[in-house]
């Protein structure tokens, strides 16, 4: 495999947290006033805890739980931090760890290391949690804490609020943070943005790699560690951004294919579609890229039917992206591409239309058209208060309903998948049967599906690219036979205009 092309893993300035942390206390001060509440207290959290299975003293590689993660930037699980809302004052809370750790670990850093490293006023002792917090209230009565209480929209669970010995002589306010927070996530800074180009500058040349290292005979599990090598290998990237799907053939209509129990294990045949998504995450926060392309580096009719029916869905919902858009409108707009495609080449028969309000874009894009991307995949916040997901197929699957807002980072992943669990269902309903071309779709059974993903940034008139492969059919095939990429002579669809060493 060759080297990259000269990446190389950034410096990340702890400014990031602490200008996350200043917009966090801007927004929380401002609804404080509006609803005439005093500014005093704690904001508090707590980081993650490292896990052991139950069954042996095997610790899993510890990854930070994502709010503290945006607001302290800390890697090492077991601490604490805490925002003085009316200084601004940041206090992190480090474990008291053993002696023995640093014959088993490492080093113990001490507090002054750990206050220089993550920018904050100042670091005690997870045990001197309540005391220091008692001392440094400077109103009267019980100090009231801002805990972090709130419903994840994807998962339906709540976070859970720090505790500590002591908690009791504390007033606690559940209510307000989360929200608060969860928006502050949803509109990136400079800096958040810059990292999220990183990761999708060094994902968009793994994924490059593969495709150009993908040979009928291998299995599945080879395209993944490909791709696991090069983000690691020369870009620093330890944490993918969730498990990668590598499927091919059949396989590639297995949405979430990649599991344990779906382990990317199948051999690659000749005439197989390989759907591709994997992302590296640097510094917390990732990337998520979907490269479908043909095992074999050619492209069939039947392959470029499907390929270019997504293709042009997802470019024509870049091309309409801009603040002020519905996302909901932007899933309809792709489905309606897919549908047209799909008649265009004679698989579907009948009025575009008419498919669109019986739902028949669900039975080939089930899931929605994309999500934030930030420190988690699927970032928070896909939902404002009271707003509630739509029940119909496809669009109860969208992780967001919102309009677009300039510096939202954002995936634009359609699909067109052959899932015989939605396919013959409808083929065989009364409401929808007279859609399908029968003989025609037949041939697409076991064809699997085609997946395209890029991250999107919004801007101020429209968006930007962050991820940078080959989407068009000369491309990827030119790239499969031994091409550079991008392509001599030809404008590729991505500006690096944000590279995180010029921000520092
Ligand atoms: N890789 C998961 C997703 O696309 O949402
Ligand atoms: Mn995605
Ligand atoms: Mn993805």
């Amino acid at each position: 495999m060759s080297p990259s092309s000269g990446l190389s893993p950034p410096q990340v300035p702890m400014e990031l947290h602490a200008n996350n942390r200043e917009k966090l206390l801007r927004s929380l001060r401002q609804r404080l006033a509006e609803s005439s509440r005093r500014l005093h207290g704690f904001v508090l959290l707590q980081g993650g805890e490292e896990q052991t299975r139950y069954d042996t003293d095997h610790i899993e590689l510890f990854r930070q739980e994502s709010y503290f993660a945006y607001l302290f930037g800390v890697k090492e699980p077991g601490f604490y931090g805490a925002i003085d809302i009316s200084t601004g004052k940041s206090i992190l809370f480090a474990p008291r760890l053993p002696a023995e750790y640093a014959v088993w670990l490492g080093k113990i850093k001490p507090l002054t290391y750990l206050k220089e490293n993550y920018m904050v006023s100042i670091v005690y002792f997870v045990d001197e949690i309540a005391r220091v917090l008692q001392d440094h209230y400077q109103s009267s009565g019980k100090p009231l804490l801002f805990l972090l209480h709130g419903l994840n929209t994807d998962s339906n669970k709540f976070s859970k609020p720090a505790e500590f010995e002591g908690l009791d002589e504390f007033e606690i306010d559940l209510e307000t943070l989360h929200p608060i927070l969860t928006e502050c996530r949803v509109i990136k800074s400079e800096l958040e943005i810059a990292l999220i180009q990183y990761a999708n500058d060094i994902s968009s040349e793994a994924h490059v790699e593969v495709m150009r290292n993908t040979k009928v005979g291998m299995k599945e599990y080879q395209l993944e560690s490909m791709f696991l090598h090069h983000s690691y290998m020369y870009g620093g990237c330890r944490h993918c951004s969730y498990t990668c799907i590598c499927a091919t053939g059949d396989n590639s209509a297995v949405l979430h294919y990649g599991h344990a129990a779906a382990p990317n294990d199948r051999t690659l045949e000749d005439g197989d579609m390989a759907l591709l998504d994997m992302g590296a995450e640097y510094h917390f926060y990732g990337s998520d890229i979907t490269c479908s392309f043909p095992v074999n580096g050619k492209f069939s009719s039947d392959q470029s039917l499907i390929y270019n029916a997504v293709l042009d869905a997802h470019n024509d919902v870049i091309a309409a992206m801009k603040p002020g858009v519905s996302w909901v409108d932007m899933h309809k707009l792709a489905e309606k591409v897919i549908l047209e495609s799909l008649k265009r080449g004679g698989i579907l028969i009948g009025d575009v239309d008419d498919m669109m309000t019986k739902r028949l874009g669900a039975v080939f894009m089930p899931h929605g058209l994309g999500h934030f991307l930030g420190i988690d995949t699927h970032d928070p916040g896909g939902y404002l208060k009271g707003m509630q997901r739509q029940k119909e197929p496809g669009l109860k699957s969208l992780r967001t309903c919102r309009e677009l807002e300039e510096r939202m980072v954002i995936t634009v992943e359609p699909g067109c998948y052959f899932i015989d669990a939605l396919l013959l269902p409808a083929m065989n309903s009364s409401e929808t049967s007279k859609f399908f071309n029968q003989g025609v779709i037949k041939r697409f059974q076991g064809f699997g599906g085609v997946r395209i993903e890029s991250d999107m940034l919004v801007t101020a008139d429209g968006c930007k690219n962050m991820t940078n492969c080959p989407r068009e059919i000369h491309e990827i095939e030119a790239v499969m036979s031994g091409a550079p990429w991008p392509l001599k002579n030809t404008s590729t669809n991505v500006g690096n205009s944000l590279n995180i060493k010029e921000l520092i």
